[in-house]
């Protein structure tokens, strides 16, 4: 499955841009800006591309919801069959809300607290992702007081070597924080096959993400593979091989992921284990669905580059100055003519960019720009510094838009403070 498969929703007619149907200056002026505007059909796209190309084998397409945790689009994604991966106590609320069974949940993280892991058991997830020995104990605790059986899958770090698009994406390598650490998993797996509170069905990886090249999968799963063979002998009752996230998206040039070779890859390992297989994606599923619409405020000459300073910045879109990320941007509306800018934000901060030393449409103040590639790791790390109102996100799907999340409103952000102080004594 190559670059042509997955299509773009957003396209140029009449000289301006489009999502689907619907003008993207329409939502604009409807909306204001910054505002996030995702496809609902480019999410389907995605997800059925996925689920068609691993029909080789029983599989549960688990998105991982830390990408983007909006109910709206969760539940287009449902609506296809898609269930749901959550990293936290907070995305299994959300799950839950937005109406997943907790059998269609399962729940990773590095670090769960004690009634994090209390709340999995108890809404009966169908996987805990364990990550260290310690956090078996807990479970293997929590599941004895509650007198459930605990269903759990092992993360373990396949330690394979990932050339990643940036290092603070890194995670599959040895000396990550995440996972069991491949060769502490013998010793762990017989603590977990010894105890009556604990089922150990599954093992689990997830090898890193933007993933531009699919050898660091054949590695992993290879790994994965030799363990659970291993741990199968040891009478593990193994039933799911997760092989984790980290499908592309295509922020620049590159190709859409190769689903076919994806496929190839893994369902003849999994098959030949009896298994069923679970896949984690976040960023393939949702991060070419969304843009980030944003109007051009000033226009700042320096006597070297020029600046253009947006309504949106790292606050709406942390990842090129959290990960020096590229997203591409473009005026809905093009004058005709380019220009090399710095496309900054508002914030009080040298850091806060969109793009630096950016060729790109000529944007003059009141201009509306789309800034890319923004469904995946846009709204979900959205910052209220500088006391700035989180963006409302917009779902379009064909000729129709909603708003799925509205616009923060300035009581929202001081709603958490307190109106009188009680004080209380030492
Ligand atoms: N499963 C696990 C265990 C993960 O840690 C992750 C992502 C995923 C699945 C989903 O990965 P994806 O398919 O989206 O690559 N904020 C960063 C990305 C952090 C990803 C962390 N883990 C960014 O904006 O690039």
């Amino acid at each position: 499955m190559g670059a042509g498969v997955l299509g773009r929703p957003f396209q140029r007619r009449d000289g301006t841009l489009w999502c689907e149907e619907v003008p993207l200056e329409a939502i604009a002026a409807a909306v204001g800006t910054p505002a996030y505007v995702y496809s609902a059909n480019a999410l389907r796209e995605r997800y059925r591309a996925l689920d068609a190309a691993l029909a080789g084998v029983p599989h549960r397409i688990h998105y991982s919801m830390k990408a983007n945790s909006s109910r709206g689009l969760l539940r287009v994604l449902q609506a296809e069959g898609c269930r749901a991966d959550v990293v936290s106590g907070g995305e299994l609320f959300r799950a839950l809300r937005a109406g997943f069974a907790p059998e269609h949940i399962i729940f990773g993280g590095v670090g769960k607290r004690r009634d994090e892991i209390v709340a999995g058991l108890e809404a009966g997830v169908l996987l805990i992702n364990v990550e260290s020995a310690a956090e078996l104990e807990i479970v293997e605790d929590e599941a004895r007081r509650l007198g459930v059986r605990a269903r759990i899958a092992f993360r373990v770090n396949p330690e394979v070597h990932v050339a990643n698009a940036h290092q603070y994406i890194a995670t599959g390598s040895r000396g990550h924080k995440f996972g069991i650490p491949w060769g502490d998993v013998p010793a762990v797996a017989a603590r977990a096959l010894a105890s009556p509170h604990i089922e150990l069905a599954g093992l689990d990886m997830h090898v890193g993400s933007q993933l531009l090249s699919l050898a660091p999968y054949r590695d992993g799963v290879e790994r994965l593979a030799e363990l659970a063979r291993l741990l199968q002998q040891q009478g593990a009752p193994l039933r799911f091989f997760d092989a984790g996230g980290g499908l592309p998206a295509r922020y620049d040039a590159e190709d859409a992921p190769d689903l076919a070779l994806f496929a190839e890859i893994i369902v003849p390992v999994v098959q030949s284990l009896g298994l069923e297989l679970i896949v984690e994606p976040g960023r393939f599923v949702v991060a070419e669905s969304g843009t980030l619409l944003t109007r051009v405020l000033y226009r700042k000459p320096t006597g070297g580059t020029d600046f253009v300073i947006t309504d949106a910045g790292m606050s709406e879109l942390l990842r090129p100055s959290h990960y020096d990320a590229f997203h591409a941007i473009e005026s809905l509306r093009p004058r005709g003519g380019q220009a090399t800018v710095d496309v900054v934000g508002p914030i009080c901060e040298t850091g806060d960019f969109l793009a630096r030393d950016r060729q790109m449409d000529d944007a003059q103040p009141g201009d509306v720009l789309a800034v890319h590639t923004t469904g995946a790791y846009g709204y979900v790390m959205a910052l209220t510094y500088n006391t700035r109102p989180r963006a409302p996100e917009v779902l379009v799907d064909g000729s129709r838009w909603a708003i799925i999340s509205r616009r923060e409103t300035l009581e929202d952000l001081v709603r958490l403070e307190a109106e009188t102080l009680e004080w209380k004594e030492a």
